[in-house]
């Protein structure tokens, strides 16, 4: 599947190592390309581009920025809804869409 994971820190790299090592293609989305050409030349499986590329290159985006600590606030209870389904069939391979 085309994964797009939007962001290039140090989760970001390693959710690009684990996709590529099950197959899939992947992009990494950063604000600032250029300074992933060293790390796109050493893993020459994975795309680099902007966040917008990577949004639109994905069947499935994963997001994997730092945000703010009022952020924060929002994404935890997500993380929370998320655990809901997984602890009651213990299946956790379930994700949010966005439906448009
Ligand atoms: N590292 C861990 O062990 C760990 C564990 C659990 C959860 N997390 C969470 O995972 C997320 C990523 O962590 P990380 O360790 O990979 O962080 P990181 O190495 O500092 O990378 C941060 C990423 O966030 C992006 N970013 C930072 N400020 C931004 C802004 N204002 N607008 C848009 N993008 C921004 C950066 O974009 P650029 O590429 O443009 O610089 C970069 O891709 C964080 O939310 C963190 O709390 C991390």
């Amino acid at each position: 599947m085309k994964t797009g994971i939007l962001g290039s820190g140090v989760v970001g790299k390693i959710l690009v190592g684990g996709f590529l090592k099950h197959g899939h293609a992947v992009m990494v989305g950063t604000r600032d390309v250029s300074k992933l050409s060293g790390w796109t030349a050493e893993n020459p499986s994975a795309k680099a581009g902007s966040f917008a590329e990577t949004a639109a290159f994905g069947e499935m985006i994963v997001l994997a920025v730092k945000g703010s600590a009022a952020a924060a606030r929002v994404i935890e209870q997500l993380c929370i809804l998320w655990c809901i389904p997984g602890f009651l069939r213990n299946q956790w391979t379930h994700a949010f869409k966005l439906l448009t």
